[in-house]
C-alpha cells in the first residue's frame, strides 16, 4: 500500500495517525495478549496508538504522556509533560511493577545535524528502556521505535540486558525510506 493510502485508511477509521497499523501489525504479529491491565504510552499524541490500544486490549487502564497536548480520548489518561519529568506525576508512579505493556512511539524533533539526532534518539531510546524496567511487571512487554543507525545495536544490547526476548520489526505501514524501526521486548530477567 501506497504510504498516503496509510493515511486515508486512519482517517476512514477514525484514527488520529497512520501509526495505528504499525502498532496493529506488531500486535498481531507478536500475538499480544488482549490481557492488558495497566498500559503506559510514552509520546502518546495525537493519540493513534492509545485509540487502538483501548480498542483491543479488553478494558485496560491506559495512561498516556507528550510534550504536546492531547485531545481527550475516552479511558485515556493524559498528562502533557516530559517523560524525563514522570516521578512528578504520581497517578503515573503508582503503576511502577505492574504495568502489562510500555509503548513508545517518542520521536525527538531532528535538528538536521546527524550527530546530534542520533544522540537525541538514543538518549530518548534510553529514557523509555529505564521507564519500562521501573513499570513493567515480570511477564510484561516494551514496543519501542528506534531509528536504524549506528546505535541500534547497543541499543538492542541494552535492552537485552532488560528482557529475555527481543526482537525486531519494521511494519509494512513504516515508509520504506524511513529508518524507523521496532524492537519488541518480552519477560524481563529475574
Ligand atoms: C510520532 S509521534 C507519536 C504518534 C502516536 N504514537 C500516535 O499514534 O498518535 C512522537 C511524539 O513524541 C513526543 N515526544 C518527543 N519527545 C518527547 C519527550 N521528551 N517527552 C514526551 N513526549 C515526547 C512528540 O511530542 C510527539 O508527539
Amino acid at each position: 500500500m501506497y504510504a498516503d493510502n496509510w493515511a486515508l485508511r486512519a482517517k476512514e477509521k477514525g484514527y488520529r495517525s497512520r501509526a495505528v497499523f504499525k502498532l496493529e501489525e506488531i500486535f498481531a504479529k507478536f500475538s499480544i495478549p488482549k490481557k492488558l491491565t495497566i498500559v503506559l504510552d510514552l509520546g502518546a499524541a495525537p493519540g493513534g496508538w492509545s485509540q487502538y490500544v483501548k480498542e483491543y486490549a479488553e478494558n485496560p487502564k491506559v495512561f498516556a504522556i507528550d510534550l504536546l497536548n492531547m485531545k481527550p480520548i475516552n479511558g485515556v489518561k493524559f498528562f502533557q509533560t516530559d517523560i524525563q519529568d514522570l516521578e512528578m506525576i504520581g497517578p503515573i508512579m503508582q503503576n511502577k511493577g505492574h504495568t502489562s505493556l510500555v509503548i513508545s512511539d517518542l520521536a525527538p524533533n531532528l535538528s538536521g545535524i546527524v550527530a546530534v539526532d542520533v544522540a537525541n534518539i538514543f538518549e530518548l531510546n534510553m529514557m523509555t528502556l529505564k521507564t519500562a524496567s521501573d513499570f513493567l511487571e515480570k511477564s510484561g512487554i516494551l514496543i519501542v521505535k528506534t531509528f536504524q543507525n549506528e546505535n541500534l545495536k547497543i541499543f538492542k544490547k541494552e535492552m537485552e540486558n532488560v528482557f529475555k526476548i527481543v526482537q525486531t520489526h519494521k511494519p509494512a505501514a513504516s515508509k520504506k525510506q524511513s529508518q524507523e524501526i521496532y524492537l519488541i521486548g518480552q519477560k524481563l530477567h529475574e
